[in-house]
């Protein structure tokens, strides 16, 4: 797979939505991804392409499935592959605040939605940010993992955040201080060494519309 971290498009909300609604209850509406992607002046939205169509398991027989697979899928006639997973963040003045990541359960635990976070957390360094804030599920352990990697701490706790289910959150946040940057700097080479991918997110501009 040839993987690429880039700013979240228009064509990308069918893949994206269907995650979502996979992921997280309720989840964001179609109107939510067309403002933050075409409107909001604070919104970084971005996705992991995988630069080809998977196949679905058995399509054409084993044969076809094989060779795809050995091909690492068809290759996107667009350019435009499948998503493998996506987030967003926001930049208020000195703080950056990361408003959704997710991974498609079929591609979990394979590094990908720790890519999409180096991502992010390298557009809240570019965009000056001093803080990276965001907000969890007390009960999300993976992902608190995964920030807790990054450097995130529990800040404080929100009661029953969560309006589908009263759940409480843990505000997490990082400075992006000196110590900070140094183990982003770290973790983000080994990202690097580990996978196959390319970011043209996180050190280029929004494309504005
Ligand atoms: C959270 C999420 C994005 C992680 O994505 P992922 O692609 O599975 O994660 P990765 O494979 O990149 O793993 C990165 C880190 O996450 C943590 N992690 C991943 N899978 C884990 C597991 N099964 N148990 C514990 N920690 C885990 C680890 O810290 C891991 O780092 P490591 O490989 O050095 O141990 C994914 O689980 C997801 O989409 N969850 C549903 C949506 C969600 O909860 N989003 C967060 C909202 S706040």
């Amino acid at each position: 797979m040839s993987l690429t971290l880039r700013y979240m498009r228009l064509a990308d909300i069918q893949q994206v939505a269907a995650i979502d609604q996979s992921c997280f209850q309720p989840p964001w509406s179609r109107d939510s991804y067309i403002f933050e992607i075409n409107e909001s002046r604070i919104s970084h939205m971005v996705v992991l392409d995988s630069g080809a169509h998977q196949p679905p398991p058995q399509r054409n027989g084993w044969r076809s499935h094989l060779s795809d697979m050995l091909r690492g899928g068809r290759p996107a006639p667009n350019g435009q592959g499948d998503i493998i997973g996506y987030g967003g963040l926001w930049k208020i003045e000195g703080e950056a605040h990361i408003s959704t990541i997710a991974t498609h359960p079929r591609w979990r635990g394979k590094g990908f939605g720790e890519i999409l976070l180096a991502g992010m957390f390298g557009k809240a360094l570019r965009l000056n940010a001093e803080f990276i804030v965001l907000e969890v599920r007390v009960s999300n352990a993976v992902a608190q993992s995964l920030y807790q990697k990054y450097g995130f701490s529990r800040f404080g706790r929100r009661r029953n955040y969560y309006r589908s289910d009263n759940e409480d959150a843990w505000e997490m946040r990082v400075a992006l201080d000196k110590d900070t940057r140094r183990r982003f700097a770290r973790l983000y080479d080994e990202l690097l060494a580990k996978h196959d991918f390319r970011d043209s997110y996180s050190w280029n501009a929004r494309p504005w519309r």
